[in-house]
């Protein structure tokens, strides 16, 4: 039987580690306790960014740029929208984009995420959302808001447009595989939520999805 686990550390020895900037805020993010894109997703999104070709992205949950600065890096010529709420992460990320090299082609924006995005629905004054829409969307931010987001990206993205959803499987008690009443009580929303979620949008024809359990839960979308 394969497990996650020795699988990831097979990995390990065929992938090469992180390097430069990236290795230095994975060190960063380990330290401080900021949640960052695991090892298998990073693989995952750097090899579909590079086989999609992406020109327009937008990303849910900066935190302090980690997958804004490697999906800019896999594509040099990506123009990339991040979002995040978090006040101390903010700065943080925005220094880590310029160090990159990176900041005439990420743009921050600051604020909830479902806010920004009613905001960039109707025409926000701070950024000019693409005419066709964005190409491709990594949605990383509040998992009970998922479902949400989506809909709040309907008219923002297009038909083509691919969607990646980090984190959909894992909770901080038990799993979404988990039965709800297997979950402490505090969880049970986000639980709740996740799993109609996934189970709306594998049934919903507009959409074709894949669910793997590479990292901690990758749920990929294509709009038909
Ligand atoms: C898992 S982290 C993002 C990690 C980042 N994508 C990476 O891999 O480097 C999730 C981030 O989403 C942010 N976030 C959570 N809820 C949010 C909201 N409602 N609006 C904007 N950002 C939010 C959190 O502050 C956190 O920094």
């Amino acid at each position: 039987m394969i497990t996650a686990e020795r699988f990831e550390t097979y990995c390990e020895t065929i992938y090469p580690a992180e390097a430069g900037l990236l290795a230095e805020l994975e060190g960063y993010a380990a330290e401080n306790d900021v949640p960052i894109i695991r090892p298998a997703a990073r693989r995952y999104l750097r090899w579909l960014l590079r086989t999609i070709r992406p020109k327009s992205i937008l990303e849910l949950g900066t935190a302090i740029g980690f997958s804004a600065i490697l999906m800019a890096e896999a594509l040099p010529d990506a123009g990339i929208v991040t979002i995040e709420n978090y006040e101390k992460r903010i700065p943080i990320a925005r220094e880590n984009i310029s160090r990159a090299g990176v900041d005439g082609r990420i743009t921050l924006l600051e604020g909830d995420a479902e806010d920004l995005l009613k905001q960039l629905n109707g025409g926000s004054q701070n950024y000019h959302v693409p005419k066709e829409g964005f190409d491709f969307v990594f949605i990383d931010a509040a998992k009970a808001q998922y479902e949400r987001y989506l809909e709040l990206l309907m008219p923002l993205i297009h038909p083509g447009t691919v969607l990646v959803c980090d984190n959909v499987l894992a909770q901080d008690s038990g799993s979404i595989l988990d039965s709800h009443y297997a979950i402490e009580r505090r969880d049970r929303t986000i639980h709740d939520r996740m799993r109609h979620f996934l189970k709306q949008v594998t049934a919903d024809e507009r959409y074709v999805t894949d669910l793997s359990m590479a990292g901690d839960g990758i749920f990929t979308i294509t709009v038909m």
